[in-house]
């Protein structure tokens, strides 16, 4: 095995740092990384926020949606990446069940993963009805990031992985649910497939970073997930995806070559000497 120097070290990056890039219209970037050396990677190519995102279940863990995704497994995959100590800011998503049944639970929960896991934020999904929640969770003294247009954990309930309509009642909801939780002290909002005017006007009148995913070129930040991006999936990414390297075929292709060369007798490791 080889060593692990440490990384090289920047200023972490804070939530003043988030909203100084606002002000200064800074783009702020965001990756989604699972474990440790996606976790160094992302950190050295100097991203600003780590998403732990619980697109883990789907990119990782094989589930077909990202419901079944627990809170055990949620902070196996955040202390991974903490242990990174990356300077990027970590953000630990939510998973369903985790803060939809009672405030309590969910500040309990949300404090598990500042406390046991050492994220340094959370995610939620939701708009203006997750609200309180995010009040009691800001009182616990924990930073929230909210997320809204599709919500992958509405999949149930909207029947699919579906983007927000375009009418102009779903634009005046949107606004509101993002005003709602701007209110409620969440420091900056995901905006996931909203129509880019939509996603420019909210960028506008929130003092807080929106970070768009599939939602135009005008918010304050863009975020995806990094398997996505690199091509680290069997399947074809959603649409808005950058996919920027085919790593699965490179992969694929790399480990048939062990495969060959390892039937043609034609891989030689150097034995261990000594001891
Ligand atoms: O889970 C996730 O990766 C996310 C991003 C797509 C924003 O929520």
């Amino acid at each position: 095995m080889s060593s692990h120097p440490p990384a090289p070290r920047r200023p972490k990056v804070t939530l003043r740092t988030l909203q100084r890039k606002k002000a200064q219209g800074e783009p702020i970037t965001m990756l989604t990384a699972y474990d440790y050396p996606t976790a160094r990677i992302v950190d050295e190519a100097g991203i600003d926020i780590i998403l732990v995102g619980d697109s883990v279940g789907m990119v990782v863990l094989g589930y077909e949606t990202t419901l079944p995704v627990t809170m055990e497994e949620m902070l196996h995959h955040t202390k991974a990446v903490v242990r990174a100590r990356p300077s990027a800011m970590v953000v630990a998503d939510m998973p369903l069940g985790s803060f939809q049944v009672d405030d309590a639970e969910a500040v309990r929960n949300a404090l598990r993963f500042i406390k046991e896991a050492g994220a340094d934020a959370v995610k939620i999904e939701g708009g203006r009805e997750r609200a309180a929640t995010v009040r009691r969770m800001v009182r616990a003294q924990v930073p929230v990031m909210g997320h809204i247009g599709l919500t992958p954990q509405s999949y149930l309930l909207i029947g699919g992985f579906v983007r927000p309509g375009k009418s102009e009642d779903e634009r005046e909801r949107l606004l509101e649910d993002a005003l709602a939780l701007e209110a409620a002290g969440c420091f900056s909002i995901v905006l996931e497939c909203v129509p880019a005017e939509w996603a420019r006007e909210i960028t506008r009148r929130l003092r807080i970073p929106t970070i768009g995913i599939g939602s135009g070129p005008d918010c304050d930040g863009q975020v995806l997930v990094f398997h996505d991006l690199v091509g680290l999936t069997p399947f074809p990414p959603p649409s808005f995806a950058v996919r920027l390297l085919n790593a699965y075929e490179l992969f694929r292709q790399t480990v048939e070559e062990f495969r060959v060369r390892v039937e043609q007798r034609s891989l030689f490791p150097t034995p261990m000497t000594g001891g």
